[in-house]
């Protein structure tokens, strides 16, 4: 019989809290292995499509989507890309992945990724319940965790698991189950956000524009032959009304001039939005029978497009250790994951702070800061060591890399 308290009890082997690209990857790969899943989430599966997210994919990443049967979409629709542009000082610079470290990245939009990760479930069978509230996770700290939640109807169930997973992205309930004296929290907040933009117009450059100006950052991003993404560097509180479609263009305008007269293609904007950020990792990944993965563990910087491609990397590990967990070598097996996670989020979260502070100029910045960025961006681009690392960080490291 069911507990007075709730509507409904089952059991599965793996709760997954959040229904993002973490938990829905989790859940199909673990679910191609055999291991029944449960994913909540309290968003709607059509919340979750309309909200525009990053656009970059590691090759690695495309190509798990690809080879475990996700998405067949990422070759179609998708663009790869070899290299990237950094503009500075009025001039174009570009970084050649390919001819430097042999690596490519796919412009496919993390929003796609989560269309594509949610049919999968759909298409396999897999348990997602969108648009739930009240999520409780219990017992974490025992073999036998629960999660409660209330589903649209207003009916109350009850999940018993062997593990829960907390893949509730960066407002994450799931992290603040572990005890503060039993966890370390690292963060850094930036004087800056991002004011994004998406215009239908055709694309102004063949691949992405990172562009440093004494004004401050843009980015050019693309979504389709008809339809761009663009950011532009702002103030944390800038009020989206303030901003006409004039003088975002003429803003951007002005944060790509150089002297070979480029030129962004302007058309009707279509979404515009300020985007905050920070940095921030929470550690423990784990505690007792509750790993987190995502956000929900750590946050960079959108510049350099790291987040979504940690996530993955995340539940890759996870996906493993949690096998290995459920099968013959029970819950030590879990102890591998913060290890492995965590190297990739530690150069993540440089890569990320290094690549925000190379492009983006600090309120109150001097002569001196400005020239010295600029310094350090020719070093970037004009060394062959700045130039490797730069495709090499962007392009993500080789799960082996420890050379
Ligand atoms: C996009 C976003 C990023 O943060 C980035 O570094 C590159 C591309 C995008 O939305 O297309």
């Amino acid at each position: 019989m069911p507990d007075a308290i709730v509507d409904t009890v089952a059991s599965v082997p793996v709760a997954i809290v959040g229904a993002g690209p973490a938990g829905l990857m989790l859940a199909h790969l673990l679910g191609r292995a055999g291991v029944g899943t449960v994913v909540l989430d309290t968003r709607t599966r059509h919340e979750i499509e309309t909200t525009h997210r990053a656009g970059i994919l590691e090759a690695d990443a495309a190509r798990a989507l690809v080879e475990t049967g996700v998405s067949e979409r990422i070759l179609l629709d998708g663009h790869e890309h070899e290299g990237v542009e950094l503009r500075f000082g009025g001039q174009p610079h570009r970084i050649d992945f390919k001819k430097l470290v042999g690596a490519s990245v796919w412009l496919y939009p993390q929003t796609d990724v989560f269309i594509d990760l949610a049919d999968a479930r759909e298409r396999d069978g897999g348990t997602v319940h969108f648009g739930v509230r009240d999520t409780e996770v219990l017992d974490i700290t025992t073999d036998s965790p629960k999660v409660r939640w209330t589903a649209p109807d207003g009916t109350r169930h009850e999940l018993r698991a062997r593990y829960v997973v907390g893949a509730d992205g960066s407002r994450s309930g799931c992290r603040d189950l572990v005890p503060e004296d039993r966890r370390t929290r690292y963060g850094k907040d930036y004087p800056f956000a991002w004011f994004g933009i998406m215009a239908e117009a055709p694309m102004s450059a063949p691949e992405l524009v990172y562009a440093h100006s004494e004004h401050g950052f843009a980015l050019i991003s693309q979504r389709t032959a008809t339809v761009q993404r663009m950011y532009f560097q702002c103030a944390p509180d800038e009020s989206v009304d303030a901003w006409s479609d004039d003088r975002i263009w003429e803003t951007l305008q002005a944060r790509v001039a150089g002297e070979d007269g480029f030129r962004l293609k302007e058309g009707p904007i279509l979404e515009k939005k300020v985007l905050r950020f920070r940095s921030f990792v929470q550690e423990p990944m784990r505690l007792g029978s509750m790993a987190l993965a995502g956000d929900a563990a750590h946050t960079v910087p959108p510049t350099g497009a790291r987040g979504l491609n940690l996530a993955l990397h995340d539940v890759k590990v996870l996906a493993e250790v949690l096998l290995r967990a459920l099968g013959s070598e029970g819950a030590a097996a879990l102890d591998d994951y913060q290890p492995r996670a965590l190297q990739r989020v530690w150069r993540a979260q440089n890569f990320s702070y290094w690549m925000t502070r190379l492009l983006h100029t600090a309120p109150g910045a001097t002569p001196f800061d400005l020239r010295r960025q600029l310094g350090e961006l020719d070093n970037a681009v004009g060394t062959r060591a700045g130039r490797t690392f730069l495709a090499e960080q962007y392009t993500g490291w080789p799960t082996a890399d420890r050379d």
